[in-house]
């Protein structure tokens, strides 16, 4: 990718997160679930090109496999752009490239990031100026997931993980993420677990009203402490996400035995998130689990959302 190709382009890159918490509540009729998370933007991203057009069009090139991204309408990024069109009375097209660092099916907002990114690029090429507020509720009807990768930093996430609070995070915490080679579906993951927790297999959290962001997360995240808040980590959709996967099971185990301080699911997974004490403990425990052959990659957090680059 020159920069001679994208001289005349929006360049806006935004980052993949994961959940340092996430607390999955009742199912609502609309298919969603009641959320009290934690996100944290992690050093991996998405960097999206827009480029003037007369219709609407997306290539995808990246650092991880995109086979399995879609090039029609089902693209998040598509649609984003086509929304703020419409929403904007724009009557122009766009066309969208888009360079993936973050992993595809892989529980860490990769495809989020990219409506995100699109949204605030379109929003500079045309001119629309539509202001953070709208851009907002546009990101929310897009995906839970979208405000977020346009925040970034570290928030809470209650509703469908749509309405965002700022929680204050002190420092730097570094992570290393192990990327799985198979994907999973974020629906497919939703549904086990509700099929689990009606066989009483996984407790659930009907009282949707006392879903919560345990204080002692928060109070974590304020000191910036990681060995303080590796004990409190906690994801409900990991159960549904290592089911029928015992290479995640193992991946978990071993990072902790090399040295990482916790390991979680991150999100929907299967992408696992090991939390260590500092970046040369990330990086001993990067080339442990690099030496049984995984794909490991140190990141840390917490990271700006959607940032227009030039
Ligand atoms: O909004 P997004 O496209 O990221 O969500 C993907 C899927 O994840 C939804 O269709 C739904 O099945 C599930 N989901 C959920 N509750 C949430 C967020 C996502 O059930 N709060």
């Amino acid at each position: 990718m020159s920069f001679a190709r994208h001289s005349d382009a929006v360049h806006v890159r935004a980052p993949g997160k994961i959940n340092v918490h996430l607390g999955v509540g009742a199912r609502h009729e609309d298919g969603y679930h009641s959320l009290a998370t934690v996100f944290q933007a992690v050093s991996l991203y998405e960097d999206v090109y827009a480029t003037a057009s007369d219709g609407f069009s997306i290539s995808v090139v990246g650092d991880v496999d995109v086979s399995e991204v879609p090039l029609d309408d089902r693209n998040l990024a598509l649609r984003a752009a086509r929304l703020l069109a419409q929403t904007a009375d724009v009557d122009q097209g766009v066309h969208l490239d888009i360079r993936k660092g973050v992993p595809v099916a892989g529980g860490m907002g990769g495809g989020s990031a990219d409506a995100a990114a699109a949204l605030v690029a379109c929003d500079a090429l045309w001119g629309t100026e539509l202001g953070s507020r709208r851009l907002h509720e546009l990101a929310a009807r897009l995906g839970a997931d979208v405000p977020f990768a346009l925040h970034g930093g570290t928030a809470i996430g209650t509703g469908r993980g749509d309405v965002l609070t700022p929680a204050l995070a002190r420092g730097r915490f570094d992570w290393v993420l192990v990327l799985s080679e198979q994907g999973l579906s974020t629906p497919e993951i939703y549904g086990r677990l509700d099929r689990m927790r009606m066989r009483g297999r996984a407790l659930a959290d009907d009282a949707t009203e006392l879903l919560e962001v345990p204080p002692a997360v928060l109070q974590a995240l304020r000191a910036g402490d990681p060995a303080e808040l590796a004990p409190v980590m906690m994801n409900d959709l990991e159960p549904a996400a290592v089911a029928d996967r015992p290479d995640l099971e193992l991946a978990l185990a071993d990072g902790v035995r090399m040295g990482a301080l916790t390991g979680i699911v991150s999100g929907s997974g299967p992408t696992i998130a090991f939390l260590c004490a500092g970046p040369e403990a990330a990086r001993a425990v990067q080339e442990e689990l690099r030496a049984t052959g995984r794909q490991a990659l140190h990141v840390h957090g917490a990271v700006p959302g959607a940032q227009l680059m030039g």
